[in-house]
């Protein structure tokens, strides 16, 4: 029996039909067809109710607002150390990689969580204005590449520009070396599967390599910076740790833990942002024409794409007490799942959810909420904005050549081609 199958058959509570349900409902959304179009398959899941039981254990929350009242409470937290070292060995959760990641950041809970996150200061007004520069030269560079491609025939805009960008902007603002970039994307590509909802052991094993091999590259670059400090975030920190914590080692770590995840949170995440908006503009012609003239509602354009179809669709938390959740009772230590993807298009919530309308600035999940809000918000925005306004400014021909291809997942979204021309 596989690492994945043992958890399923370990802590189920669903009466039967429900697991069946729940289980086809799963193995349909895992797969290429059901990334393509997953949101026939939630509104199914929605039929059921807000929350809905999982075949594993735990909850499928499908309610915007039950979605965020997780979100916001205190009572929710994040599935630390503690609670991965509960579910026992022989489980996903006790993974070497699972093990890394229950050190970085968003699998903190307070108290070591509101301090680690002090600590990261990341982006305010000023330090995005000296990305805003960077962002805009490197985007009208990669487009430059775009446009050549183009006057050739057909281009591939996610390999070519939304595979590029976030690793260039973030690489330059911790100052990697060029050359590195592709190695960590692939890297990242892989180590995300620790982070799905449900990896297979095969896909845990490329995660714990990719972990092992980002371990090596982050302590590395920790030390070098230690041994030579610039004007760079990792200096920074080091700094800021200095001051935190009287152990070097210690210190040290927990740089390394805030260079890893910034890497890991920064580039596939916003790699699907900048396509799928694309995408859904070429999928939405009138909506694309008028930014073409209206170029000042790209923000609005962007939102909606964070409603429609966010990079992340999963955000799990679990109880810290016996409790109430959409009328279904969730006992301590629990989990729940928030389906965002599926809660952005919940009725109650949205009016006419289905449809793509880049006027309606939407309440969205995208990046979460509470404590734990997502410290890249404004750099995603920037990178999705600043692209799509290079883009409708030199591309206002541009069309879709073919439906693209998605990673068959489930909680991180991944389009593995965009093939555009110019009409
Ligand atoms: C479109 C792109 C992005 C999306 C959709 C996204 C989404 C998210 C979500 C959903 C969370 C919260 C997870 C939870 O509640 O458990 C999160 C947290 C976080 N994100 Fe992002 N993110 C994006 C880009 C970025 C970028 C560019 C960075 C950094 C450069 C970043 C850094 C972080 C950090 C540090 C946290 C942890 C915050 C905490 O736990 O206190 N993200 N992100």
């Amino acid at each position: 029996m596989s690492r994945s199958e043992r958890v399923i058959v370990e802590t189920v509570t669903t009466p039967p039909a429900d697991r069946r349900f729940a289980v086809s409902l799963f193995s349909r959304l895992r797969t290429a067809k059901g990334q393509a179009n997953p949101f026939p398959i939630y509104a199914e899941l929605r039929s059921r109710g807000a929350v809905a039981a999982a075949p594993w254990g735990g909850h499928l929350v499908t309610g915007f607002d039950v979605c965020d009242q997780v979100v916001r409470s205190r009572d929710w937290l994040e599935p630390d150390a503690r609670w991965r070292e509960q579910q026992g060995d022989g489980t996903r959760w006790t993974a070497p990689s699972s093990r890394e990641m229950s050190r970085t950041l968003p699998a903190l809970n307070p108290p070591e969580h509101t301090w680690v996150r002090r600590s990261a200061g990341l982006f305010d007004r000023g330090s995005l204005d000296e990305i805003r520069g960077m962002t805009e030269r490197f985007t009208t560079k990669l487009l430059d590449n775009l446009a050549e491609r183009l006057h050739d025939g057909e281009a591939d805009l996610n390999d070519l520009v939304a595979e590029e960008l976030p690793v260039a902007v973030i690489g330059h603002w911790l100052g990697l070396p060029p050359a590195d970039y592709p190695r960590l994307r692939e890297l990242t590509h892989d180590q995300v599967f620790t982070q799905e909802l449900l990896p297979s052991a095969s896909q845990l094993a490329l995660s714990d390599a990719a972990t092992a091999e980002l371990r090596r590259y982050f302590t590395d670059l920790v030390r070098l910076r230690r041994a030579r400090p610039g004007d760079d975030p990792v200096s920074r920190w080091i700094k800021v740790w200095d001051g935190m914590e009287s152990d070097q080692d210690k210190a040290d770590e927990a740089v390394y833990f805030l260079a890893l995840f910034v890497l890991l949170a920064a580039l596939e995440t916003t790699t699907t942002l900048l396509s799928t908006t694309v995408l859904l503009l070429l999928d939405h012609p009138r909506q694309w024409d008028r930014l073409t003239v209206q170029p000042d509602l790209v923000p609005a354009a962007v939102e909606e794409s964070l409603r429609y179809d966010p990079p992340t669709h999963v955000i799990s938390r679990v109880s810290s007490r016996d409790c109430e959740l959409g009328g279904v009772e969730i006992r301590k230590d629990e989990m729940v799942h928030l389906l965002v993807g599926a809660a952005h298009r919940d009725p109650a919530k949205h009016e006419d959810p289905e449809l793509f309308n880049m006027h309606r600035k939407p309440a969205h999940l995208a990046f979460s909420g509470g404590i734990h809000y997502c410290l890249g918000a404004p750099l995603a925005r920037l990178e999705a904005q600043t692209l799509l306004h290079q883009m409708v400014t030199r591309f206002p021909q541009l069309t879709l050549v073919r439906r693209p291809d998605w990673a068959p997942r489930v909680a991180f979204r991944r389009l593995l081609n965009l093939d555009v021309t110019l009409a």
